[in-house]
């Protein structure tokens, strides 16, 4: 199975920024610990702070399924969730933090109705259990 990481903004300051809530681990020591878990399948990470870089990333996609971080833009972009509805790819909306316990505006998310399922609060173990879920 091919899968396909997408993080968004911000992600890439996973182990520097807020440690308390994303954890002391960088994205790319996280994608190791994915890629180890998905040994058997094929994955992909990407990672951008540019909205307009992760609409190209998702009408470009070729793949079974795409996981999907997309950070602050989760909770405002439109263009990202008109993205992910013009494209035939499953995608799984996911955070590490558990969105609903937190500040207000981190519960509305403008991607999810578009998405296939969302997983959220599982820190790293988000992503793989939303890579699993293709599997079922
Ligand atoms: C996040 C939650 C978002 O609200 C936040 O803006 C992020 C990370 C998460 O993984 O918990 O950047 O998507």
């Amino acid at each position: 199975m091919k899968l396909l990481f997408i993080n968004g903004v911000n992600l890439d300051m996973t182990g520097i920024r807020e440690k308390g809530v994303y954890g002391t681990q960088s994205l790319d020591e996280i994608n190791a610990e994915i890629a180890a878990h998905f040994k058997d399948d094929e994955c992909e990470f990407y990672q951008s702070n540019i909205e307009g870089e992760i609409c190209n990333k998702l009408h470009g996609a070729d793949c079974d399924g795409i996981i999907l971080n997309a950070g602050a833009y989760t909770h405002y972009s439109l263009a990202i969730r008109d993205a992910i509805a013009s494209i035939k790819i499953p995608v799984i909306e996911v955070h590490m933090s558990n969105v609903h316990s937190r500040e207000e505006f981190r519960s509305k998310s403008v991607i999810s109705e578009v998405c296939k399922g969302v997983i959220a609060g599982f820190g790293k173990n988000s992503y793989i259990l939303a890579g699993e879920s293709f599997k079922l």
